[in-house]
């Protein structure tokens, strides 16, 4: 066993972990967030995607003692004071979401191009969104949730 330290949602968390131990499993089995699915368990279909210092991960094969003294945001962290985030409402107003097993992944990796680029073009999206499997939506819905949050998060700009 060792003990690791790191950020989660913005809160310090530490927790101790096997050497087999993935963040995977360390963020549903041990500090019980569930918002990030499990998949294939074999960096395949993106469902366990989080964010790991700024970049989209499949948090299925990192292993949780590498993530000691980072950050991490899953899906759980990325509402404000009860408010969703504007791409959940985007996901929501696209009908990007029908079983919902792949959305909490689809989001983070959707967060993590838009924190870094404010406006990205359709290839960029297609891209970044390329390691995610979808067995409902057929995808558009995905790359039209993504459209109308750049929207949002321009007028949020322009409110402030
Ligand atoms: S569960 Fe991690 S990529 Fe499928
Ligand atoms: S919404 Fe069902 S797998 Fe994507």
């Amino acid at each position: 066993m060792q003990e690791i330290t790191f950020n989660l949602n913005g809160e310090e968390v530490t927790v101790e972990v096997e050497p087999k131990d993935t963040l995977l499993r360390v963020l549903r089995e041990k500090l019980f967030l569930t918002g990030t699915k499990m998949g294939c368990e074999e960096s395949e279909c993106g469902a366990c995607t989080v964010i790991l210092d700024s970049r989209p991960v499949n948090s299925c094969t990192v292993p949780a003692a590498k993530v000691h003294g980072k950050t991490v945001v899953t899906i759980e962290g990325i509402s404000k004071n009860g408010e969703l985030d504007p791409l959940q409402e985007a996901f929501i107003e696209a009908g990007a979401v029908q079983c919902g097993f792949c959305t909490p992944g689809v989001i983070l990796s959707a967060k993590a191009i838009l924190d870094r680029c404010e406006n990205p073009d359709e290839e960029q999206i297609r891209d970044e969104l390329s390691g995610h499997l979808c067995r409902c939506t057929g995808y558009l819905q995905f790359y039209d949730a993504i459209r109308i949050a750049v929207k949002k998060l321009q007028e949020q700009k322009t409110e402030k």
